[in-house]
């Protein structure tokens, strides 16, 4: 016979369990076989040159790299808008364009050091979303 807490705490693991399973199919379990990892691999080479931009105070270069990202997530949103096993998705890449917009516009401030916890901002978001979504290599 389970007492009361026993009870109690079945019922959270319950909850819990049944939360992860909201986030959706796991990732080696979807198909990204009409994914353009092209708009990844750019934005990474952005965000790479975006960090060394915003640490040279260059905010031209810095501005030209965050276009390159805008398409690369906006383009993340719409892929995962219509992708119902990976529910979270379109709302990281939401995420990540608000990191990049305020992002965008302390660069356009000057203020490099705002941008660059803006920077950190955005690149946690990325993860969080490979991190529910990416397959393992
Ligand atoms: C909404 C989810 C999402 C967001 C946000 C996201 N990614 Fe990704 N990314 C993925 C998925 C899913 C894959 C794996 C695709 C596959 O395996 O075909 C991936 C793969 C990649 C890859 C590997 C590409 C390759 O060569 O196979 C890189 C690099 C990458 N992302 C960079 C980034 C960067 C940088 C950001 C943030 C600026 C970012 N991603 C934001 C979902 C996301």
């Amino acid at each position: 016979m389970l007492s009361a807490a026993g009870a109690t705490a079945a019922l959270v693991a319950a909850a819990i369990f049944n939360g992860a399973l909201a986030a959706g199919a796991s990732a080696p379990d979807i198909d990204y076989s009409d994914f353009d990892e092209d708009q990844m691999r750019a934005m990474d080479d952005a965000i790479k040159d975006l960090d060394s931009n915003v640490g040279g105070h260059d905010a031209d270069a810095a501005l030209a790299n965050t276009t390159v990202l805008r398409d690369g997530l906006s383009y993340a949103e719409k892929y995962f808008a219509k992708k119902p096993e990976a529910p979270l998705g379109a709302g990281f890449a939401r995420e990540a364009q608000e990191h990049l917009a305020t992002l965008a516009k302390s660069i356009e401030a000057k203020d490099f050091d705002a941008a660059n916890g803006h920077v950190r901002a955005l690149v946690k978001t990325c993860k969080s979303c490979h991190e529910a979504y990416k397959p393992p290599e």
